[in-house]
């Protein structure tokens, strides 16, 4: 039986979804610049992007990696912030983060864990990737007992906001700013329904159900049923 406090890693032939390491600061570092120039230009101000800089990224994970390499070793006593990676083929493709509900924009709902990122680098798009990452995060949330699941996007992105929207995510708060460099830019506020089990701190709760989705495959989420 998978116990809830330790992270686990998702294996297919060619994929796998495992924490973060020191190591894999360098790929997460272009990841998200490529990824943040990609997907955000028009949505962040371009005084925020021109001046993105992949060594400086790079320098960050880095040092949160460094920070948490011993508590990855002893995962137990793990951060309660993961960070996981995809690789695909021995090459990192993409990232999340996962993380009790953060009251960075607004205080989260009780009980709530957030997925506090998801980005792939462009060129690993549209190959579900993003699909089986998203899953991960909400099977390693789930796991750990939280619910609902939240998570905050740039109202304006939204390519972001349908592949969430399709995997059962609504729109809980709308009318919020995140002001970057002195400029307001709208983001709102997702919630995912989650079934909490009462034996999430002894066991999992990540026996997701199958759930289809019109138009799409069928995911791994288990709703809530009221
Ligand atoms: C949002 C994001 C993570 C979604 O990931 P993704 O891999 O592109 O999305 P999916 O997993 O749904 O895959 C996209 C398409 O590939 C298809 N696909 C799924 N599995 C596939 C497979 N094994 N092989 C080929 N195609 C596949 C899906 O059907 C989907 O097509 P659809 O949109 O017509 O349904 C990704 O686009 C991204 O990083 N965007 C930029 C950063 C961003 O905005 N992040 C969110 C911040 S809040």
């Amino acid at each position: 039986m998978q116990s809830p406090l330790i992270p686990r890693t998702t294996r297919t032939d060619n994929r796998i979804i495992r924490l973060a390491v020191p190591e894999d600061a360098v790929a997460l570092g272009h990841i998200q610049a490529a990824s943040h120039q990609a997907t955000y230009a028009g949505i962040m101000p371009d005084s925020i992007l021109v001046r993105l800089s992949a060594e400086r990224l790079i320098e960050r994970f880095r040092s949160r990696l460094n920070a948490s390499a011993e508590a990855h070793l002893a995962p137990v006593v793990a951060s309660p912030n993961r960070l996981w990676v995809v690789h695909v083929n021995g090459a990192v493709a993409g990232y999340a983060a996962t993380q009790p509900g953060a009251s960075t924009f607004l205080p989260p709902p009780h009980g709530a864990g957030e997925i506090e990122s998801l980005y792939l680098h462009p060129d690993a798009k549209g190959l579900g990737l993003g699909r089986a990452l998203h899953q991960h995060a909400i099977d390693d949330l789930v796991a750990r007992g939280f619910g609902p699941l939240v998570l905050w996007a740039f109202a304006a992105n939204r390519q972001a906001l349908r592949f969430y929207e399709r995997a059962g995510w609504v729109l809980d708060k709308a009318g919020e700013n995140w002001v970057l460099d002195g400029v307001a830019c709208p983001i709102v506020r997702y919630r995912l329904p989650v079934a909490r089990s009462a034996t999430a701190s002894t066991g999992p709760t990540i026996d997701a159900q199958k759930r289809g989705v019109p138009g799409s495959r069928p995911r791994q989420i288990r709703p809530e049923t009221t």
